[in-house]
């Protein structure tokens, strides 16, 4: 059962194990089997090129994403993703020469963005990013971040070292090469505290508290560099073969990725009218993206009150504004005898469609939108989400295009661990929407063009990569 658990959290849509599998052969319902895997065998390695360098819960695979572009859009297209989290959507499409503008309630996007999609143009030195870890052992400088808690992770030495590195960082004027360095001290951050680097979780347990005083023990201070210069050093190779890759392609340059993070995607409208829709909403239960990353929020200099703000909006842990009402969704709400469930369901559904609605109503006429939701249970019920935006959307001037249905055999867990799917087979769905020429528009969002969560509107980013943080 155990096991089960820690599964749910790393899954990207956990199913319930007791759930009925159809067989093999043949998809639920009306639906495509595919595997989009196979369909993109150009793509092999799920953390290619830039795509492995931050951890984020809950990843889209690239394939995906490549499929519904290579098969929903053309080059020079504007593609939008309301929750866009760590922008594999943004990677994809600037290597498909298209078009990004990307929105997530995580202020995460806004660090993540200008390393994974690096525009810059000479390859980058080892030398250099060397001689500034190397700076890092003799700073008299020193960052703690603004977190009352922050004692309660790190034993005292370590926090010390870490501050004194991150002091350090924050310092120099050092472009890339701090924002690479940044990169890998947040996962050595992460290592070296008393949480569990293998969930995505914050959770302080026994098994790392005696892991970490085995290493005060013994040379912790050597692993500690030697993990931060192994790490600055893989980021720094992805970032050359990115550019080695976008040079050959000749795709450097060709398209645009802007990025809002810190977005409240349910309450603002996209800034600009886009060709397609390319996202995957939150989970409906227990995902919790910004308590997950506040470690690394905290790190990157942001406040308990920016994270706290954030966390209020997270979806769907907040009140909802209007009640959706469809065939299926009315039939599970009849079924559940929880009230709090019901009112999870409430939240979960009036902020996902009002995002994707805000989203959408941006698109052009005939614009695709792809969906990639599962089919999770909850309280012993199958709540078909992408079903329920079916027979949503459909009555707003949209057109069922169709579904496809992955079945998922192996999954790729948090970081780098891969574990045999021990339920048997698990399915995702990428559903398809198609915009009517003249399409009724309904929610109007709250608030003006992204504003954020904190009020201040940001300007839109590109990724000029230079001053990543
Ligand atoms: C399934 S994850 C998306 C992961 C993304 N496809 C990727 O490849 O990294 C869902 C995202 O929804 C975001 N989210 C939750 N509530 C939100 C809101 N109110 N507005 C915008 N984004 C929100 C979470 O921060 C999370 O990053």
């Amino acid at each position: 059962m155990k096991n089960r658990n820690l599964e749910a959290q790393f899954s990207l849509f956990p199913v319930d194990p007791a759930s009925e599998v159809p067989p093999d052969d043949a998809a639920s319902d009306g639906t495509e089997l595919v595997s989009f895997r196979e369909l993109v065998p150009e793509i092999s390695d799920t953390g290619y090129l830039t795509h492995a360098i931050y951890a984020y819960p809950a990843k889209f695979i690239p394939q995906i994403v490549r499929y519904a572009i290579n098969t929903y859009t053309k080059e020079g297209d504007w593609i939008v993703d309301p929750f866009a989290g760590s922008g594999t959507v943004g990677v994809e499409a600037y290597l498909c020469k298209r078009n990004a503008v990307l929105l997530d309630l995580n202020l995460l996007l806004n660090h993540i963005m200008p390393l994974k999609v690096y525009r810059g143009k000479e390859i980058l030195s080892e030398a250099s990013l060397s001689k500034l870890l190397a700076g890092m052992q003799k700073s008299n400088d020193r960052f703690t971040p603004a977190w009352s808690n922050v004692a309660y992770w790190y034993a005292p030495e370590i926090l010390e070292v870490l501050s004194q590195y991150w002091g350090f960082i924050n310092k120099a004027d050092a472009g890339i090469y701090a924002a690479i360095i940044k990169a890998a001290l947040l996962k050595v951050g992460k290592r070296f505290s008393y949480t569990e680097d293998r969930t995505p979780k914050l959770a302080r347990s026994k098994r790392k508290l005696n892991a970490i005083e085995e290493l005060l023990k013994a040379n912790w201070r050597e692993q500690l560099d030697e993990m931060l210069q192994r790490l600055s050093l893989k980021t720094l190779k992805d970032l050359n073969d990115f550019m080695v890759y976008t040079q050959q392609h000749h795709v450097e340059d060709l398209g645009q990725v802007e990025f809002h993070g810190g977005v409240d995607s349910s309450g603002v409208a996209v800034p600009r009218v886009c060709d397609a829709l390319i996202t995957s909403p939150p989970y409906l239960q227990a995902q919790e993206y910004i308590r997950s990353t506040k470690m690394d929020l905290f790190w990157l200099g942001h406040t308990e009150e920016e994270v706290q703000a954030l966390s209020r909006l997270e979806i769907p842990y907040r009140k909802p504004d209007r009640v959706i009402q469809t065939k299926t969704l009315d039939k599970v709400q009849e079924m559940l005898t929880r009230d709090d469930l019901r009112k999870r369901l409430d939240s979960y559904f009036c902020h996902t469609v009002n995002a994707l609605e805000n989203s959408m109503n941006q698109l052009k006429p005939n614009a695709a939108a792809c969906i990639f939701v599962g089919n999770p249970r909850i309280d012993g019920i199958t709540v078909e989400i992408w079903r329920i935006l079916v027979e949503y959307f459909t009555e707003r001037g949209w057109t069922f295009e169709k579904v496809y249905e992955d079945r998922i055999k192996t999954r790729k867990l948090f970081g780098a661990r891969k574990n045999k799917n021990p339920d048997g087979m698990k399915s995702e769905f990428l559903l398809v929407l198609r915009k009517k020429a003249i399409c009724q528009t309904t929610a109007q969002p709250s608030e003006p063009l992204l504003q954020d969560a904190a009020d201040s509107l940001p300007a839109p980013k590109t990724s000029p990569g230079s001053d990543a943080s």
